[in-house]
């Protein structure tokens, strides 16, 4: 009797738990990881996600993370500089936000060691939402629901911190999987096309794409230099040296993951390609020359038949983009 009330205990206490987590598409690793200071959790996701499309972060209120980084395209907002508010143009463009959980630095040079500390630094940058830190907590609790809801969620008046953490979870909470090429790696041989099959063998092999894009996220989340912050001569974007300060690090930026690629237009961190024609163009000719260049790139002398298959095969990656919580809405 009492084994089998312990057995129907832990039954429940495992039903409470797989309810708990957040499904993940085809695709990538069965959970999802947050740290033990900030559980992902059904309520600070579904708080997160109030937090990113409320235009009450920015000075003036007109401007949202989501805003930016927009559902509908893959979480970027299709120009090559991000308009902050006052229509400041910034330098780098908008990255898509997908499958972050598992990013292991963030920014296009990884000045930001989490995404607790991340998603505070658009708010604050006087380019983007241009608050101060001492007028996020005050502005959320005056917006009466919103300062409830966090109260509800947290235990205490709304903090920073308590900002920081329900916007990172909404940030974990986007997920991108579940597309053809997903498919064809769990098993289904017809879910490519015979120019994306191609596409992905020279994406493995002779195009070398693997040696930076790899994994389920298709990113090795470290730092490369491909030419693209090096102009007329000069450095443009200094990249992850700005960082470290290490002349190793000198142009590079943060290898991108590659889902929705297709979408997600225009390129690198400047957006200085417009099409993924041209990416592949560009890496054909082996980057662009600068004094740091990465030894993995080199001319390539692919065919146009390559070119075009890579590019097709580059669209397979696009699938299912999830946010939130299921069933919160
Ligand atoms: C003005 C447009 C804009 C707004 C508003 C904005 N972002 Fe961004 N976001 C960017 C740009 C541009 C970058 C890259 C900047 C860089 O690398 O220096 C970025 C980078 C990021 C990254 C890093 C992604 C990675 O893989 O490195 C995350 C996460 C992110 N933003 C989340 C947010 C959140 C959360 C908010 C709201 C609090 C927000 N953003 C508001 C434009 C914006
Ligand atoms: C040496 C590492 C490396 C190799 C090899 C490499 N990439 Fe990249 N890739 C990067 C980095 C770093 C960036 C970002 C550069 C920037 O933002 O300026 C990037 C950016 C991209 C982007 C733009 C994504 C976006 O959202 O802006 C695409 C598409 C891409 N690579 C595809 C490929 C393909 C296809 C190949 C093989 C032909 C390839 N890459 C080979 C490191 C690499």
């Amino acid at each position: 009797m009492r084994l089998r009330r312990w057995i129907a205990g832990v039954s429940v206490a495992v039903a409470l738990h797989a309810a708990e987590s957040l499904p993940v598409p085809l695709g990538l690793d069965a959970y999802v990881p947050a740290p033990d200071a900030n559980p992902l959790t059904r309520k600070t996701v579904e708080l997160g996600r109030r937090l990113f499309f409320w235009p009450g972060l920015s000075r003036d209120g007109t401007l949202s993370c989501g805003g930016c980084h927009q559902p509908e395209r893959a979480f970027t907002d299709g120009r090559s500089g991000a308009v902050g508010v006052r229509a400041q143009v910034n330098a780098r463009r908008t990255p898509p936000i997908l499958n972050r959980a598992w990013g292991r630095a963030f920014f296009w040079d990884g000045r930001a060691p989490t995404l607790e500390d991340q998603v505070l630094q658009p708010i604050v940058n006087p380019k983007e939402m241009d608050l101060k830190l001492e007028e996020v907590a005050p502005r959320v609790r005056a917006e009466r629901a919103l300062g409830e809801a966090m109260r509800a969620v947290f235990g205490r008046e709304a903090e920073t911190a308590d900002v920081a953490r329900a916007l990172a979870s909404y940030v974990r909470s986007i997920l991108a999987g579940d597309s053809p090429y997903d498919r064809y790696v769990a098993g289904d041989r017809e879910a490519l096309t015979e120019p994306q099959r191609r596409g992905l063998h020279l994406f493995r092999g002779k195009a070398n794409c693997v040696a930076c894009h790899l994994g389920p996220n298709l990113t090795d989340e470290a730092f490369h230099n491909t030419g693209t912050g090096w102009k007329d001569g000069g450095w443009r974007d200094r990249g992850r040296y700005n960082v470290t300060h290490d002349e190793a690090d000198l142009g590079a930026f943060k290898t991108p993951g590659l889902r929705e690629v297709a979408r997600v237009a225009p390129y690198m961190h400047d957006g200085s390609l417009r099409t993924l024609d041209e990416v592949v163009d560009f890496y054909d000719q082996g980057g662009r020359p600068n004094p740091n260049l990465d030894p993995e790139l080199r001319k390539l002398d692919l065919t146009a038949e390559d070119k075009r298959a890579l590019v097709e095969f580059l669209g397979s990656l696009s699938g299912k983009v999830h946010e939130g919580w299921p069933g919160s809405r």
